[in-house]
């Protein structure tokens, strides 16, 4: 892959493509942590003299324009952390987008609008696709790919548009990649892998390749309650996929028969209703042991006993990758399963890597200091599909076996 230091970017029109897709509540931005990511590649091209056009999508709106979706706020806050004033486009290759290129000086930054606002961004079709991608490729004389979130994606801005100009990967792709081999090409052992989030069918693809490559998988999250029913245990009005019970047996087998240690919830917090997380109002959380869930209850995040079994379970491990939270630590009552995984993370001497937008985000709401962890992606799907060893369309693009 080539890297910014192969371009010439002096007085040209340098297409950042980043992912600033951030959490939003009512406009505000409630994580900035993947903006901070590329704000170092966006600072250096501009020193260097580029005129910097940055593009990312937000959210997913379905091809036009919807205004909770727009990277407005995003612009100002970029601005913020640059500390130089970003232009912001109210369009993404209109006379709005044209304009405000037009209008850079050497070393001035711009944000254009979601580029989801535009039906050939994200389009099956490639000739759409490439309709875009020609759209957004005149307005830019370079191309740098920095938005790691979303190299999994076969979008115009992703996969296109690097084929219709001279390009390079960014810092963070460049650091993200280079983090992620150390857990796919030679990984320090025990290696543990910890997965969390809703559901099992997101993580299916990912278990079945760490199945012959880590030696502990760790379940937590709404994903925990189909394993647990998968092993014959009542779960209440828990999170349940139904339909992966079969896969999730067949895993726990092949587990078994390779050693892989796969480690489930002995305990869990659970609640009469899903709490409502606007009014964070408290949801009466109740401690109930993993096979006593009842009709009735719903577990809601991951008990003490299954956190002291979890820190114990890291604390001797050389790798650890954390992808997703353990239970629904947007509300008080149950984020304390997320803080004590978090902070396990913290104590163990391995290696640590927090992969996902959600729980990166977790750790950054929770308040712990990012310096205390090895790497914290921004890349949450993304991540996972490395992982899987599946080919990436965005770093495929930027050449990644050169
Ligand atoms: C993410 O949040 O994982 C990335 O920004 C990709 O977003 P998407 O899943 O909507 O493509």
């Amino acid at each position: 892959m080539k890297t910014i230091d192969d371009l010439q970017v002096a007085g040209r029109r340098v297409f950042v493509r980043a992912d600033l897709n951030v959490p939003l509540s009512d406009g505000t931005i409630t994580d900035d942590g993947r903006i901070r990511a590329v704000v170092p590649t966006i600072a250096r091209l501009a020193e260097a003299g580029a005129r910097v056009i940055v593009a990312s999508h937000l959210g997913r709106p379905k091809g036009a324009p919807e205004a909770r979706y727009s990277l407005a706020p995003v612009a100002r806050r970029l601005g913020e952390l640059l500390g130089r004033p970003v232009a912001f486009a109210g369009d993404t290759v209109g006379d709005s987008a044209r304009a405000t290129v037009a209008g850079l000086a050497d070393g001035e930054v711009a944000l254009l609008e979601n580029l989801r606002f535009n039906p050939g961004e994200t389009s099956k079709d490639d000739a759409e696709r490439g309709a875009f991608a020609d759209d957004l490729a005149a307005l830019a004389d370079l191309y740098v790919g920095d938005g790691f979130g979303a190299v999994h994606r076969k979008h115009a801005s992703v996969y296109d548009l690097p084929a219709r100009l001279p390009h390079a990967a960014g810092g963070l792709i460049a650091t993200e990649v280079g983090v992620l081999r150390k857990l796919t090409d030679d990984v320090a052992r025990p290696y543990a892998v910890v997965l969390g989030g809703a559901k099992v069918s997101d993580k299916l693809g990912v278990i079945g390749h760490l199945l012959e490559r880590a030696d502990r998988i760790l379940i937590g999250g709404g994903m925990a309650y189909t394993f647990l029913a998968a092993q014959g245990h009542e779960v209440g009005d828990s999170l349940l996929q139904e339909d992966q019970i079969p896969a999730v047996r067949a895993y726990l087998a092949k587990a078994a028969e390779r050693g892989v240690e796969f480690v489930l919830p002995v305990d869990v917090v659970a609640a009469e209703q899903f709490p409502d997380l606007s009014a964070k109002t408290p949801a009466n959380p109740v401690v109930v042991a993993a096979d006593k869930l009842t009709p009735g209850l719903q577990g809601l995040d991951i008990g003490p006993e299954t956190q002291r079994l979890y820190a114990a379970k890291l604390a001797d491990a050389a790798t650890v990758f954390w992808n997703g939270p353990m239970g629904v630590f947007e509300h008080p009552d149950f984020a304390g399963g997320t803080r004590a995984l978090a902070q396990a993370l913290v104590d163990t001497p391995a290696f640590t890597v927090v992969g996902g937008g959600d729980s990166a985000a977790a750790v950054r709401i929770l308040g712990f200091d990012e310096a205390a962890f090895g790497h914290i992606s921004t890349g949450g799907g993304a991540s996972l599909e490395y992982l899987e060893g599946k080919e990436l369309p965005g770093l495929a693009a930027l050449g990644d076996s050169e």
